[in-house]
This record gives C-alpha cells, structure tokens and sequence, in this order.
C-alpha cells in the first residue's frame, strides 16, 4: 500500500494538487467587515483576511491572507501603477450578502461559506464563481509534495468551470489556443527542443482571460511562486488556480470584450514602450557568427542577394571566454570598427548577454564584472552566506541579486562596453535562471535575496528573475543612450516583462509541429500582455528543409520579431542556404515585410498605446464567433489582415475559416462572404492572406532596411465593405527616440467612400506634433473584378 502511494506522488505532482483541491482548508465565513474608501476588508472566523478593493469599473483586486492578518508589505515586481483613482460604488449588506456595485461590476460577497461571485452590473448576469471558498493547506498535507515545503503555504482559488467557458493566455506555453481541459505548472525553465504539451518553459504569466457566451473576464494571479492553472482538466466542476507559497491575490478584469481586458492589464503591468522602428526589421542570427570577417561576409550576403536585413545577433563566442562585457580579441579586435562598417550597410549588432558571470576569473585575472560585484556584494548567496555558484556558458558562474535596486543600476551601467561600441541592442538569454547543475532549480532553494529587505528564497525569486535583469538591461540602456528607445530581447519572464523587453520562444525544433505552434504561441502571448514576439525562423534544432524555412518566413514575416537563429551543431538556414528557388521566395516576403512597414507600425503603436497585440487570433477580434474559439493555425494582424499559413509539408491547398463581413483575397483581390470555410490554393510561394472589406493597407516603397530611405510615397490600398466605405489609420514618428512618449507623433486618419466617379478619400483630424515631412499618399482601390 505504502509503494502505491509513493508511486502516484512520483508520477505527476500536478495530477496529484489538481485532485486534492477539494481537500485543502477553506477560508472561514465572514464575522465582521471594516469598509475603506477603496473597498471592504472581512475578518473571517478562522482569523483569516480578505481585502477587496475596486481599483476601476472594472478592475476588483481580491487579496486574501490565511489565518492571520494581511500583511503591511504589498509589493510586486509585476505591477506598474498602484495609484487608481477609486471610480464611484455602492455598498450593501443583508444578514447572507455583501455587495459591492461599480458602474460595470457587481460583486457580491456571500458571508457563510465566503464566496464571491462577480456579475455584470447592468444585466446581471453572471461572469464568474467561487466554486469553492478560497483555500490554504494548513495542516501540511501537500507540503511533503511541494516542490519546496520551506516556501509556504499552498493557496488556492476554484472557480465555477461554465459549461462551455473558453480560456485563453497563460503567456507562453507549447500549447493550443484554448486553454479549457487543460492544466499548466508555472515554473520559468530552460527547455531546449520542447515540443508541444511540454509544460512548464520559459515563462510566466499568471494571467488567463474567460470567455463564455461572448463575454470575457480576466484574471491575474499575482503570485511568483510556483502556480498552478487548472481549466478544467481535473474536474468538469473547476476552474482552479494556486500556487506553492505567497498570497492569495488576484485582480478580477471584467470586458465583456477582451480587447477591453487587455488594455487595463495593460494599465496594471504595463504598456509595451515602442522599440525602435528598425526592431521591426529582419534579423539575422547563429550560434555564433565569429571571427568579424564572418559576421560581415553574412551581411554582405544579404546585400549582395538583394536580400532585407536589419540586425545581425552576436551569439556567446563573441565574448573572451563567455565573459559577459567583453569581446574576444582574437575574433573580435576592434567591435566599433565593426559596427561602424555594417552601420554603413544599414545594419545594427545586437549581442547576447547571460547573467552567469564568470567565477572564479583566471588566476591573477582582473575581470571587473566579477570583482567589482563582490566588492559591492551584489551577488546572489546561499541561506549559509555562501555565494551561489551555478554552472553555465563560462563554467562556474555567480549570479546578480536584481532585486537590489543598487545591483540593477549597477548591472545596467556595465553596459557602456556595448553602447561604446555601437551595439544597438541586448539579448538577455538563459534567464530562468538556466543552471547546468540542476535544471529543474532545486540546486538553487536555499538561494536567498535581497527582496527590498525581506531576504526571500529562490521559491519566489525565480520565476521574476528575468524580469529583474530585463529591467536592469533596459534601464541602463535607457541611462547610457537617452535619445534612443532600448532594444531587450529575453527568454524567460514573469508578468510586466512588456516594459522592458521583447520575446522570443526559446529552442523550438526543426520541424512542421513546431512550426504549427507558432501560431497559438504567439497568439496566447499576446493575448497575455505581451505582444512582440517571435520565434526562431526555420527552427532552431535539428535539420530542416527549403520547403520547411519557406513556410517558416510565411508565418514569421509577419511576427513582430522576424529572426533567423540556428543552434551550434545545426545545418546552416540563412534564406539562401536551399538554393535559389526558396531564397527567390523567401525575398519576396521579406520585401513585402519591408514594404508593409508602415501598417505593421501602425499596429505596434496600436498594441503599445491600447495593450491590444498586432498578432491576434481571430477570436480577439470576432469574441462572439464560436467558430474563432479554437481557430489556430490562422491568425491576423491587427483588425485587417488574415493569414493562413501551411503548416505541413507537401501540402498546397488548405481550408481557411473567414468570418463574417466582405473579405479580400489579399493577392488576387477576388472577394468573398465570410461567416464559412474556403478553399484555396497555396502552392509553395504563397501564403493565403485576406483582407477585411472595410480596411485601407497603408504600404510603403521596397527597402533593404529601415531608414535606406523614407516612406514615400505611402500607397493605401482600399477594400470596400458592403456600404462602399473603407478606413485606414498611419502612425509615424522618429522610430528611434523616445519623443513619441511626449506627443512627438502623427497620427492620420483616412476614410474612403464610394462615389459616382470613383472613392473620394478625405484626411481626418490629425493627432500628435511629429512633422514627417513632405510625402506623397497614393490610394489605389482593389479591384473587385478580378
Ligand atoms: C540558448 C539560447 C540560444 C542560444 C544558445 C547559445 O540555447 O536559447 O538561442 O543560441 O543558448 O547562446
């Protein structure tokens, strides 16, 4: 018997929580209530809190702390701004109930068992439950299943799971669109070559959003700890969420529309500030390109083959021996004289940074980032005071303590070495924090951190580490160069990660599966706060093909983040390396990336200022389509754009779903109904693409990189909807400063209207101080006929 059950709790953890919810302690009932300008806080019997506080109509903020008071500390690394104006609300109370009522939200607090429930404030109608009082493992039953009993407590929270309730976000996981019956661990790991179901990766964000019967609720699980999301997989009765220690506090978004939700977890965690426009530009990238004379034979490449490129990534070997803030002299003798020479071309460096440092240097080596971080004590300590020595690139290697505000100061600043030498941008990897001794972070449980005082363990630390150096990154980007917006790429997070970095998905697979989860991972990231992201075109391990790279750049042209990246052992994936007939097509969508630049911004500047992502899936912009709620191997960009991409080899033909409105077939611009499935051809060179009838395409001329010249003229494609009518917006800036953040920007309107003789287009109002200079605007109607 006693083997039987050491077998079940080897086998899954996560089973083994997902069926002992039921069996935790709930919270106790409310005896007693204080009501604050911003909310009201229940004294339970047990002696337990809970603080609900209205931060907007609808934006509720729910906190629990078990059996004891809520702490004075409130603090997270995740949250951007704390400072809500408390909107108007009504309070009322029977002898059963509590009710809580925002212009939008009502909240109703039942006192004996708590449970809350949050309804629409108009209709009434009900968007989420407790299907159980919020609950806590007191008496240590998961303890001794815990990944690391000395973080805490186990706590939980367990919704009504609707009948039919979608789920969607959860940041990045290698997973589908719809998250329902399904359950997901958050615990930020280096998992090269995952394939889909593998669970958790890189990141965390606790963040999901509901959608039953059209509208939409969120939820944000603020909680670094290890967490837990239940969708139903464990029970048709729940929808549950907990996590290994830390409090019970989440924040309750209510829509009904989705874009709604993520334009206030926007407000919460963070805008997305615009990257420079060159960002948006193809990269270039390999485990490593070194000596210099290789990296500038690959950018001439690019040249030579009348091929787009905007950045060309500097891998590990770049540096003296994986020490980061250095180069190797060997290979890279003279980095400025480099930058300098491929600036010429129109190319920027962007180098990779890891937070492994090395330890110890060589003998009588002086190497400042290890001795100046010792000598300040920024570094990362065992409970027993020693140093935490991991295992990464350079060896044995110490980690920076980012939560210490000196320390990411610090850390930022070293990168004047970089800024000196004319590197454009940072690439922050293996930030798990990846250690080769032990992946799984169990090396690292006694690591403790500074944590503004409170000297916590890696338990609640992991999971914002990539955030903290992200952060340390940017700002000291920010520091070094004021007149330019920071480029950071990362690999793990935790939720905010927007404001400081942009993301690719890891060590993804050479292959068709992988590809095909570009799609929902894209779309799920987006729909989780972050919206520029990518993935390694044509894969990063394994072998590919000409046919699978081709496919790769149809999705991927189209990516926020547009990056070539091969492992050290891979067979080379340049676009040219199949030979002429993929590289031919491979140029043309690059060149329609570059030609499309002007729409793609409009619509990063969209995501940025509304927290509404460019790469969408359908169901973000058709919420009361059932038919979008699974759909994931077609996305769309923006409102406008739909794409379909093959997903699988030999393939030349597939279904696409439209919904409904006018469609365009975006290269033939024959049109169609929506609200069905078509089919259509796609042979190796196209990638099924469809415009919504209602949409203006703002397209510029053929560029090899950004800033060869300016977007002049600016040709707007019209597609009528049924009335006649299209409308089209282009944002334009600098692309480089952070000017726009104070008005330095214009934003222009057009509307187009079928007449008699032709459109007539008129220019709206013009928004924002940015003066782009003379350029000329052509309109060219799609041609129906065809
Ligand atoms: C990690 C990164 C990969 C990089 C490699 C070497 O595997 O995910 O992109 O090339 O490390 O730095």
């Amino acid at each position: 018997m006693k083997h039987f059950l050491v077998l079940i709790l080897f086998l899954s953890s996560a089973t083994v929580f997902a069926q002992d919810i039921t069996t935790l302690d709930k919270i106790g009932p409310v005896v007693s209530l204080q009501r604050t300008d911003k909310g009201v806080t229940l004294n339970c019997q047990d002696k337990s809190q809970v603080q609900i506080s209205i931060l907007a109509a609808d934006l509720v903020r729910v906190r629990a702390s078990f059996t004891k008071p809520i702490p004075a500390r409130d603090h997270s690394w995740a949250i951007a701004k704390d400072d809500w104006t408390t909107p108007r609300w009504n309070f009322s109370e029977t002898s059963d109930l509590i009710t809580i009522t925002t212009g939008e939200l009502e909240v109703t607090i039942r006192r004996s068992p708590l449970l809350i429930e949050f309804r629409d404030a108009q209709t009434h109608q009900l968007i989420n439950a407790d299907e159980r009082p919020m609950s806590y493992d007191a008496s240590g039953r998961l303890a001794n299943m815990m990944f690391d009993p000395s973080a805490g407590m186990f706590v939980a929270a367990s919704k009504k799971l609707g009948f039919d309730e979608h789920f969607y976000g959860l940041g990045e996981k290698a997973a589908r669109l719809d998250k329902r019956r399904s359950s997901f661990v958050n615990w930020n790991s280096d998992t090269p070559g995952y394939t889909e179901g593998k669970d958790p990766i890189y990141q965390t964000i606790p963040f999901y959003i509901g959608l039953q019967r059209g509208a939409a609720y969120g939820i944000f699980f603020d909680n670094s700890y290890r967490s837990y999301f239940d969708f139903g997989k464990s029970s048709q009765q729940r929808a549950w969420f907990g996590a290994e220690g830390g409090e019970l506090n989440y924040y309750f978004f209510y829509g009904p529309s989705i874009k709604k939700i993520l334009g206030r977890y926007a407000d919460l965690t963070g805008h997305m500030p615009l990257p420079p426009l060159w960002g948006l530009g193809n990269q270039q990238s390999r485990w490593s390109y070194y000596p210099d004379t290789m990296v500038a034979e690959v950018v001439n490449e690019y040249r030579k083959r009348d091929l787009p490129l905007d950045v060309v990534h500097l891998d590990i070997d770049y540096m003296n021996g994986y020490r980061v803030f250095t180069f190797n002299k060997e290979r890279f003798p003279d980095p400025k004289g480099l930058t300098e020479k491929l600036g010429r071309q129109g190319v920027k460096v962007v180098t990779i940074v890891d937070p492994g440092i090395k330890y110890p240097p060589d003998k009588n080596e002086r190497y400042h980032a290890f001795d100046e971080g010792v000598e300040k004590n920024f570094f990362q300590h065992r409970r027993n005071g020693d140093l935490f020595v991991p295992r990464v690139w350079p060896g044995e290697s110490v980690f920076v303590d980012y939560t210490i505000t000196d320390a990411r100061r610090w850390w930022g600043d070293l990168h004047r070495v970089y800024t000196d030498n004319g590197i454009a941008g940072i690439w922050n990897d293996m930030n798990e924090p990846s250690d080769f001794v032990d992946q799984t972070g169990k090396n690292q449980l006694d690591v403790v951190s500074y944590d503004e005082g409170e000297k916590t363990t890696h338990a609640k630390n992991r999971n914002t580490f990539a955030l903290l150096m992200s952060r340390a990154t940017y700002e000291g980007l920010e520091r070094l160069r004021p007149d330019r917006r920071p480029y950071v790429i990362t690999r793990a997070a935790y939720a905010g990660i927007q404001r400081y970095a942009t993301m690719w998905t890891g060590d993804t697979n050479s292959t068709w599966e992988a590809l095909a989860l570009n799609i929902p991972m894209f779309t799920s990231l987006g729909l989780s706060g972050e919206p520029f992201v990518g993935s390694d075109v044509g894969g990063f391990i394994g072998r590919g093909n000409g046919e699978l790279l081709v496919r790769s750049y149809q999705v991927s042209f189209l990516a926020p983040f547009c990056r070539n990246h091969k492992v050290i052992d891979g067979y080379d994936q340049e676009p040219w390396r199949f030979g002429k007939y993929y590289e031919d097509i491979i140029r043309k969508y690059l060149k329609l990336r570059y030609a499309l630049l002007p729409f793609l911004y409009t619509q990063l500047e969209e995501a940025h200022r509304s927290g509404v992502p460019l790469f969408r899936p359908l169901v973000l912009n058709y919420q009361d389509d059932p038919s979008t709620y699974n759909l994931d191997d077609q996305f769309m960009i923006g409102n406008d754009l739909l794409v379909a991409p093959i997903l699988k080899p030999d393939v030349t033909k597939r279904l696409v779903y439209l919904p409904s409105g006018t469609w365009y077939d975006y290269w033939t611009n024959k049109k169609y109904t929506g609200g069905t499935m078509i089919n259509v051809d796609a042979p190796l060179d196209v990638v099924p693409m469809f415009v919504r009838g209602g949409a203006m395409i703002p397209v510029g001329p053929s560029l090899n990189y950004v800033g060869e010249k300016p977007f002049d003229p600016i040709t707007f494609k019209i597609y009528p909807d049924n009335t006649g009518s299209a409308i089209g917006t282009l944002y334009e800036d600098d692309g480089l400063s952070p000017a726009y953040k104070n008005g330095a920007f214009r934003r222009t309107t057009f509307t187009a209207r079928r007449g008699p003789r032709g459109f007539v287009v008129s220019v709206g109002k013009q928004e924002g101080s940015f003066d782009p200079g003379p350029r000329k605007f052509y309109f060219v109607a799609a041609d129906e006929r065809k």
